[in-house]
């Protein structure tokens, strides 16, 4: 069956990491007669930018709707173009134009990884963030007044819909009830965001009732956030508004060990638009040209589109493969610094691709 992808690599390690997540992608889809015809864009990034003072071309919506999903690996250059520019001039407005309104994160120790946790091994940590992707803390609504005055005074609105929590949340207990724990935690902070938070919380309480068999619980951002750290075998699926997914999405994987293994796939469940599969991590500047970042992040996502094309067999042989290398360890398998070992970005690349072909 043939899909067609649009690639968007971005800055940084964005362009390192997407080639190896296409070999992988192409080594799969050898193995499973698949086909999936890949689209480069150089838009949404440092380089489009320099030459056009915007990230995207006026008709970038017309050009991805006619692609089955996009490959994105990271954008973001703040040396060339302030992040919140280039951010809310292309990745955000991806997610929201094509109402992607579901991030979810798998976090998982995976076998030979070290984590930073003492005694912890495989199967002690997996879980699935499931973070609010369209509204919430990421708005839009606010600005400055008495700008350059003493009474200088900036809002920035967190907007909450019924629509939106309820859709986020319904898709959070579907996945909580499909999983053998049947365990949901909610992020939330309505002892010190008064408004936006007791709300979240209604909303968890209502969508309870019709998931019965799903366990529920709740803490305040802050106390799991130490949770994650002490106690990460308590967590399934992890439901988050906006930002609180945003920070959780970052210390889960750091818990498993690496950022650079973290995969995320922006979901519009409803298909009517391009669901987008990227790495959790950004573009890395601090290593970006070493050829040293670590691809499995961009490959397990290319695992997890290839699941919402519907090819789940051949996604779990990618995800097979990838458990597989890094179960050699360092010493056996090319792999990156961050985890420990010596390996480039191309060499751990091929180690899964050839992983794949051979498994
Ligand atoms: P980052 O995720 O790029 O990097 C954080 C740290 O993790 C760095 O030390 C980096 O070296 C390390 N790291 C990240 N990915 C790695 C990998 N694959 N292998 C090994 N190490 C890895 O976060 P940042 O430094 O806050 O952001 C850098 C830029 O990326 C900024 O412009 C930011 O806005 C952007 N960003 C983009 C996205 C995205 O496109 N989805 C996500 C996060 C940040
Ligand atoms: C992520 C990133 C983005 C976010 C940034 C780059 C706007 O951190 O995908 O997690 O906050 O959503
Ligand atoms: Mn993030």
């Amino acid at each position: 069956m043939n899909h067609r992808i649009a690639v968007i690599p971005g800055d940084g390690i964005g362009k390192e990491v997407v080639p190896a997540g296409i070999e992988a992608l192409e080594a799969t889809t050898g193995r499973f007669g698949l086909r999936l015809e890949f689209t480069d864009f150089g838009f949404a990034s440092a380089e489009y930018w320099q030459r056009h003072q915007r990230m995207l071309p006026a008709d970038w919506e017309e050009t991805l709707r006619a692609f089955d999903a996009i490959y994105f690996g990271a954008v973001g250059w703040p040396t060339v173009v302030p992040d919140h520019i280039s951010l809310w001039g292309s990745l955000l407005q991806f997610r929201r134009t094509f109402d992607q309104f579901v991030n979810l994160r798998p976090c998982r120790l995976m076998p030979g990884v070290r984590s930073p946790l003492a005694d912890r091994e495989p199967g002690d940590i997996d879980f699935l963030v499931v973070r609010e992707n369209t509204e919430g803390e990421y708005s839009s609504v606010g600005g400055r007044i008495f700008e350059g005055t003493d009474r200088e005074t900036v809002l920035q609105e967190t907007v909450m819909t019924r629509i939106g929590v309820d859709r986020v949340l319904r898709f959070a207990f579907e996945q909580a009830q499909n999983r053998p724990r049947q365990h949901l935690t909610s992020a939330t902070k309505s002892n010190g965001i008064a408004i936006s938070m007791p709300y979240w919380d209604e909303r968890v309480a209502a969508m309870s009732e019709r998931f019965p068999r799903v366990r529920v619980d709740k803490f305040h951002i802050d106390a799991l956030a130490a949770q994650f750290v002490l106690h990460p075998e308590w967590f399934d699926v992890v439901v988050a508004s906006n930002l609180f997914g945003d920070i959780l999405s970052d210390l889960g994987p750091a818990c498993t060990g690496t950022l650079g293994i973290a995969p995320s796939a922006n979901v519009n469940p409803d298909r009517h638009h391009p669901s987008l599969f990227e790495p959790v991590h950004g573009s890395a500047p601090d290593i970006a040209g070493q050829g040293i970042a670590n691809p499995i992040g961009q490959i397990w996502c290319g695992s997890m589109m290839l699941d919402h094309l519907g090819h789940s067999e051949a996604a779990a042989h990618l995800l097979g493969a990838v458990e597989d290398v890094l179960a050699l360890g360092p010493k056996e398998a090319p792999l990156t610094p961050d985890l420990h070992g010596t390996g480039t970005t191309a060499e751990l690349g091929h180690a899964i691709a050839e992983r794949v072909r051979e498994r």
